[in-house]
């Protein structure tokens, strides 16, 4: 396992790379809507990234054919923007994007609603979202890796959700993934101590039922096995002396 703790100025450079991530992403989320299909999102973040002048993250990544995934409802992540997936009121959007810029990687998703959408499907994203604010809170020198991990489990499993633990987090910095792999069960107490330097992209992917997924034949989309729905937020945090800096958010 080689870690790669961050110089403040290779932080400077992160944030400046993860705060053209939050743009894109507030680019697509105002085009999200019913009637637009996931092709024509994909075409949004492929105009937004020629005009900041950066590179997909995602691209060509493993194969991977698009700029930006997007997951619908019983899709949990890596969902494949195509021109006959179209949205439609009542449905839960889960949009993920990195990029690279000046050497650094940055990777954030959200999940939003498409139009009203149900309470069940309200509450999933509530907690999905303070699931991944509960783990920020935990990302300070002296924590356990793990301490983010259980952050985030007992917040979700408390609301009688569950946690996927197919996919996890990751430390990022000149690549989208690097060591150490940050998953979104565990122990408390457990696991590396976290150290100021240390940036990780913490990414709980959560599920209405049950947590196992399948993925599809295009060897991308993963679902629920039981389709039932799936929330998913990220932002890539430095860990710093002076406590948690959210490198992704504006
Ligand atoms: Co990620």
């Amino acid at each position: 396992m080689k870690i790669y703790l961050k110089t403040p100025e290779e932080i400077r450079k992160m944030r400046e790379v993860n705060l053209i991530v939050a743009a894109i992403l507030d680019a697509v989320e105002a085009a999200a809507m019913a009637g637009v299909s996931t092709w024509e999102l994909n075409e949004v973040a492929t105009r937004e990234i020629q005009r900041h002048g950066v590179t997909s993250a995602f691209l060509g990544y493993r194969g991977y054919p698009a700029v930006l995934c997007t997951s619908i409802n019983e899709v949990v992540v890596h969902g494949i923007p195509r021109k006959d997936v179209v949205l439609k009121e009542g449905d839960i959007l889960g949009l993920d994007f990195g990029c690279y810029k000046d050497g650094f990687c940055g990777d954030s998703a959200r999940t939003l609603p498409i139009g009203r959408i149900s309470g069940e499907a309200q509450k999933l994203i509530d907690v999905t979202r303070q699931a991944l604010e509960n783990a920020i809170g935990k990302c300070v020198p002296g924590s356990r890796l793990q301490d983010i991990s259980w952050a985030i489990q007992e917040l979700v499993e408390k609301n009688l959700f569950s946690v996927v633990r197919s996919f996890v987090g990751h430390g990022i910095g000149r690549s989208m993934h690097e060591d150490p792999a940050v998953p979104n069960f565990g122990l408390p107490g457990r696991g590396l101590r976290l150290k100021a330097g240390l940036v990780l992209a913490i990414e709980p992917m959560v599920n209405a039922g049950t947590h196992e997924v399948d993925v599809l034949a295009d060897n991308w989309t993963a679902v629920t096995r039981d389709r039932k729905l799936s929330a998913h937020f990220e932002h890539s945090v430095a860990i710093t002396e002076d406590g948690p800096f959210v490198l992704s958010r504006p």
